[in-house]
This record gives structure tokens, C-alpha cells and sequence, in this order.
């Protein structure tokens, strides 16, 4: 059976605190901070399904900001509806469903979804082992961030969407 890639629902705030969870240990987003970004922007949470079950997420923000180190972005702190940039905050799926294409096609729908809102670009913060996934998408690489986020190097990427 195949995953339906969806807009998140308040009711799936366990199935994605999760994957977050067990994607990204204790650097990723506390359950506060995931159920304030599906109220805040279900339209820029997406969730795979898989079975009735959450086995992936990819959500962000939509701003004018472009400082990706400021972390109250994570808390919606500066979401504007009609905010000219994305910004990812997870891309994540579960260790079992990983290696078969799911992140590709969660991220595919995401910059799809950011075109169809005539947004500008999207700007994520990875680390330097993913840099090789998000240019097979097209990001390219801005630097090294500011951001020391859980005690590591983090680097800022961005996809132009016009
Ligand atoms: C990174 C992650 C989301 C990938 O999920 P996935 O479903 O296994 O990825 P996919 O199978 O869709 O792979 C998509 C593409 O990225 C590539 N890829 C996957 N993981 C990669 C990695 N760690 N480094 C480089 N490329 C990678 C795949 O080879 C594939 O390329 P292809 O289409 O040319 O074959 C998953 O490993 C994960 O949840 N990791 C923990 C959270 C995390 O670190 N997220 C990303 C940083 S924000």
C-alpha cells in the first residue's frame, strides 16, 4: 500500500511528535512546538500515512525573515501567511520506511505546494551530510550558519522557486 502525503490534522500531533522524536533525538522540536506549527500552518505541515500511521513529516514556516538562525522562527514567532519565503524546519521519516523514496516525495509535495503560493524561495539549516540530499532537489548552499543548535555545525541552503 502506498503513503498519502496530507496536510497535518491537530489529531496527528502524536503520530509527528514521533517521527520527530525519533528522527532527531533531543535536538528535535519539543510536542509544544510541533502542535503550534500544525495550528499555526497545516498548509506547510505535511504528513505521510502509511496504514492509518504518521511514518513521515515535513513541515516549515512561511516569513519575510530569512535569518535562519533565529530560533523563535521554530515557535512561529514570525509567520506571516503571505511571508515570501519558506523556511523547513523537519524533514524526517521513520527509521523503518527509510531508503524507499518517502522524504523524496514529501519534499517534492512541499516545494510544489510553496510554488503553487508564489513563494520565493525555501531556506533550511541541515547538517553537512544532508547537503548532498537537498542539492539532488536543487537547494544550494549558502554557508556555514551562526546557529549552534544542540552544540553542532549547521549549514544554510536554499531553493529559488522563481
Ligand atoms: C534524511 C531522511 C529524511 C531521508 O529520508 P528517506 O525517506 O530515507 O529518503 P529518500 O529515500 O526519499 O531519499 C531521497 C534522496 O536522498 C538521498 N538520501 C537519503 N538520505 C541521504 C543522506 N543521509 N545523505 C545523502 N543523500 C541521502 C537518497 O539517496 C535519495 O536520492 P535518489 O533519489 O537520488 O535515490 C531520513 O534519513 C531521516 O528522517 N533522517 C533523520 C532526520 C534528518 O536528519 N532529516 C534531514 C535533515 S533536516
Amino acid at each position: 500500500m502506498q503513503a498519502i502525503i496530507r496536510q497535518a490534522l491537530t489529531s496527528d500531533l502524536e503520530g509527528c511528535y514521533s517521527v520527530e522524536k525519533q528522527s532527531y533525538g533531543p535536538e528535535g522540536a519539543s510536542k509544544e512546538r510541533i502542535a503550534k506549527r500544525i495550528k499555526t500552518y497545516p498548509k506547510g505541515f505535511l504528513v505521510a500515512e502509511l496504514n492509518g500511521k504518521i511514518i513521515g513529516i515535513a513541515n516549515g514556516t512561511s516569513t519575510d525573515k530569512e535569518d535562519l538562525s533565529n530560533e523563535s522562527l521554530k515557535d512561529m514567532a514570525h509567520f506571516e501567511k503571505d511571508g515570501k519565503n519558506i523556511i523547513i524546519f523537519s524533514l524526517a521519516v521513520l527509521p523503518e520506511h527509510r531508503g524507499k523514496g518517502m522524504a523524496k516525495t514529501l519534499l517534492n509535495r512541499f516545494i510544489e505546494i510553496s510554488k503553487e503560493d508564489k513563494k520565493s524561495k525555501i531556506l533550511l539549516m541541515c547538517k553537512e551530510n544532508h547537503i548532498a540530499l537537498y542539492e539532488k532537489f536543487g537547494f544550494v548552499l549558502i554557508g556555514k550558519s551562526k546557529s549552534d543548535h544542540g552544540g553542532t555545525e549547521w549549514h544554510e541552503m536554499y531553493l529559488g522557486l522563481k
